[in-house]
């Protein structure tokens, strides 16, 4: 496995790839990794010729007051775990590297970036798709793995390839979650023991309105929210940013009777730590 940092060397190395008619699988992070993330490794482990790991925390996707310098960096435990699954090629840029002083091109999905995290993260999926953007041109990956995990990240991404050509297919992969159902993240690691008890608890209320509503106990859009925002209020240090039900393909939102396919989409502070989580309902 190598390791590469500068951008023309990994370029040289995809071109010569495309040209002995290899598949390239490109699995984008931002380091941290986990069994979210390894599942995703798999995943393009089993369907390409080579896989590259990008492992790049990206600065312009975190808003000023966001964790941009809290976020965990293991970088020598993340080059560990990709030579474990078997990683060609792991693709770890400087900031500096990726974004010249000059920067002043952005790449922007309308609409579906304003909405849900959107709306509480200015500029936010600005920052994904710009990066992305930059990740396809620099490995020219036939196939780039993402998590069900941030759906909304995955719609945007899924649309701009579309909208714009972009000769790569999607590969959406299913959440990885904790025994408790906690969704695994590399912000778990910022919970204290208590916050990570309650993290929990999200899940297994989605699960339970999932339920309810397949029992046809509870109908409506607008009575699922309610239901949920009233069993995380009851759960002490939660705090919620939002409970939304949106149409899974187009994620427009969905309000009185629910129709599918649709999507629970919820965000929540646990202390100082948000954490996200989306079920198919
Ligand atoms: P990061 O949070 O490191 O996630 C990298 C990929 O792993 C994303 O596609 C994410 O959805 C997926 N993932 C994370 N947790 C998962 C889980 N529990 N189960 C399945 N997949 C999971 O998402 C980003 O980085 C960045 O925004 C990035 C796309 C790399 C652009 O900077």
């Amino acid at each position: 496995m190598k390791i590469i940092h500068k951008i023309p060397e990994m370029q040289k190395i995809t071109k010569k790839l495309h040209s002995a008619n290899k598949t390239i699988g490109l699995v984008p992070t931002m380091g941290a990794l986990h069994g979210g993330h390894i599942s995703l490794i798999q995943r393009a482990r089993k369907e390409n010729d080579c896989v590259i790991v990008s492992i790049f925390v990206n600065p312009t996707q975190f808003g000023p007051n966001e964790d941009y310098l809290r976020y965990p960096r293991p970088f020598n435990k993340d080059v560990r775990m990709c030579k474990k699954y078997g990683v060609n090629y792991v693709f770890a840029p400087t900031p500096k590297e990726m974004y010249d002083i000059n920067h002043l091109s952005y790449v922007t999905v309308e609409k579906l970036s304003n909405i849900l995290c959107g709306e509480f993260r200015q500029g936010h999926f600005r920052g994904v798709t710009t990066v992305v953007t930059k990740l396809f041109n620099i490995t020219q990956p036939d196939r780039a793995y993402f998590g069900e995990k941030d759906y909304q990240q995955l719609m945007i991404i899924q649309k701009m390839v579309n909208d714009l050509n972009f000769p790569v297919k999607i590969i959406p992969c299913p959440t990885i979650r904790e025994n408790d159902g906690l969704a695994l993240s590399s912000r778990n690691l910022c919970l204290s023991k208590n916050e990570r008890i309650r993290a929990g608890k999200i899940y297994r209320i989605l699960l339970r309105v999932k339920k309810l509503f397949h029992e046809k106990k509870l109908l409506s859009a607008d009575k699922i929210v309610n239901y949920i925002k009233n069993e995380i209020r009851r759960v002490p240090g939660l705090r919620i940013q939002y409970v939304k039900i949106c149409n899974s393909k187009t994620l427009d939102e969905i309000k009185g009777k629910l129709y599918s396919p649709a999507r629970i989409l919820i965000a929540v502070w646990d202390g100082k730590t948000r954490l996200i989580d989306n079920i198919e309902i």
